[in-house]
């Protein structure tokens, strides 16, 4: 045989095998759940499909009925969990679905070099160690820049109005992503790592401009589908792997000049003087004190903006109903910390948690070993599996035939009840918004008092509507919030 007949016949054998791994799952995945077709992840990127509308069609059924499906996602089949018996289960079991962030499973991604080995990837003594640093910090923080950032960011709103033209401004609206980014960052900044982003008071901050251009090179979907292609080190990726590092490393340099400079890492209790304390005293060293820091701010900003998103919209949406209701509970409200004890602020909250959970697909643990999911579920070892917070948070079972509605009553009446309500929710996890258990969110009292606090200042000086031109849909994939949301604010007489 030839030598271009041998390197034909073994590239068709390569192609053939690609083509078979990505068709097909693996033979020894449990065969008693169903396979979702491999394509239809690529449904949001070939239309217009947006993540609610790929549920209903692919995933809601399967997932409702089986609890569990196997799923074509980043290169590699996964099991996928919805029913919330199961996410308990995986939730418990941490010893067998062991987290194993980016780090471990594709190590050599652009994700991976952004965020490293944190406290939300890392698992066992390494976690336990992270979570024994940061704790403290991230529940006991001054949340004082919270009021003060959301004046500045009604003053933006104000800023934005008067640079569109009046007649052009009720159908267009004002672009809300880039501002409420703005207000996440500055907030995040201020509370957990000891400086001030200023992205609020300045339109062109340096490392603003820096962190947005490596978000677009991170998130480029043909590297988030296949993320081996990194692999290939294409020159437009060596430069996103250094725009990267060199984030990373003004990011923590800011960190470290600014603590040190005001001599406050001592005495203070940011998350972030806890964490220079530890590699200081050789506990972390200074990689680990990087990915920590820089997962404080992704998750820290990110998350709150996505949750503060689909708020603003739900205020919007039902302005005559919830938005009344809600400006007539906190117009009389001085002192912030009474915004906790308010039923339909916080009813309305939880509901939109609920509705849409900012991190709804998220597949992160990989089994330690040979393991069953429920009675007959029988998962081979070192399988990713992940879980559908959506398809939990909406499961008739647990949330009634009216799971599917926009609906803050079905939390209680009072902040008793509502409170109690969220804990039984989150410790049966059909309300896994935030995690549960053991690796439960611990910036959650965070990122609420942020979201009150926030709504109760652009109440305080606006109506809020949907701007006409804006089509009501989410965002197409990855975090849930509805997709490039446009405003209208109409001044409070
Ligand atoms: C609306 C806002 C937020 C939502 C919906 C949210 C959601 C979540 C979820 C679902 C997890 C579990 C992730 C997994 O399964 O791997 C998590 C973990 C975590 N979150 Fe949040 N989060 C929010 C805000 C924040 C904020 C503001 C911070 C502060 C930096 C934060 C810090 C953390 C940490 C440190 C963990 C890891 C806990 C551990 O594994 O020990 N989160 N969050």
């Amino acid at each position: 045989m030839s030598l271009i007949k041998v390197i034909s016949s073994l590239s068709l054998i390569l192609i053939g095998v690609i083509i078979f791994k990505i068709v097909l799952p693996p033979l020894n995945f449990p065969r008693n759940i169903p396979t979702i077709p491999f394509y239809v992840i690529f449904l949001p990127t070939l239309t217009k499909m947006d993540q609610i509308q790929l549920y209903e069609l692919y995933l809601k059924e399967p997932l409702e009925k089986y609890g569990a499906v196997k799923v074509f996602f980043g290169a590699r089949w996964n099991i996928l969990v919805g029913r919330p018996e199961y996410l308990s289960e995986i939730f418990k079991k941490e010893d067998i679905f062991a987290k194993s962030g980016n780090q471990k499973k594709i190590p050599y991604s652009a994700i991976a070099a952004y965020t490293g080995d944190n406290i939300i990837s890392a698992h066992g003594d390494v976690w336990k160690k992270y979570r024994g640093i940061m704790t403290t910090g991230l529940q006991q923080f001054d949340d004082t820049p919270f009021e003060k950032n959301a004046k500045l960011f009604v003053k933006l709103i104000r800023i934005k109005m008067s640079d569109i033209d009046k007649t052009t401004l009720t159908k267009t609206g004002i672009p809300m992503i880039p501002l409420i980014q703005r207000l996440a960052l500055d907030n995040i900044s201020q509370t957990l790592l000891g400086f001030n982003f200023g992205t609020l008071t300045n339109d062109c901050v340096p490392l603003h401009e820096h962190l947005i251009r490596i978000k677009r090179q991170i998130f480029q979907p043909l590297f988030l589908t296949f993320p081996f292609l990194d692999l290939l080190q294409l020159p437009q990726r060596k430069k996103a792997f250094s725009d990267i590092e060199q984030f990373r490393n003004i990011l923590v340099d800011k960190v470290q000049t600014q603590l040190i400079e005001n001599y406050e890492f001592e005495q203070t209790k940011y998350v972030s003087s806890d964490l220079i304390r530890s590699y200081t005293n050789n506990i972390i060293n200074h990689k680990q004190l990087t990915d920590n820091v820089v997962i404080m701010l992704v998750a820290g900003h990110e998350n709150p903006q996505l949750l503060l998103t689909s708020l603003l919209y739900f205020l919007a949406k039902y302005n005559n109903t919830w938005q009344k209701k809600i400006w007539n509970e906190v117009k009389d409200i001085i002192d912030t910390k009474d915004l906790a004890s308010l039923p339909h602020l916080n009813s309305f909250i939880l509901e939109t948690t609920r509705m849409y959970p900012p991190l709804n697909i998220i597949i992160n643990r990989c089994t330690s070993r040979k393991c069953r999911l429920g009675n007959d579920i029988v998962i081979p070892k070192n399988t990713y599996v992940g879980y559908h917070n959506y398809s939990a948070t909406h499961n008739k079972n647990y949330w009634g035939d009216y799971a599917d509605d926009f609906e803050p009553r079905r939390w209680g009446d009072d902040i008793e009840s509502i409170t109690k309500s969220w804990r039984h929710h989150k410790n049966n996890s059909s309300l896994s918004s935030f995690h549960g258990g053991k690796r439960a969110c611990l910036g959650e009292k965070l990122a609420l008092s942020e979201m009150r606090v926030t709504i109760w200042e652009v109440l305080k000086q606006f109506e809020i509507t949907l701007a006409s031109e804006w089509e009501d849909r989410v965002t197409p994939a990855g975090p849930l919030c509805p997709a490039g949301l446009q405003l209208n604010f109409i001044e409070r007489k």
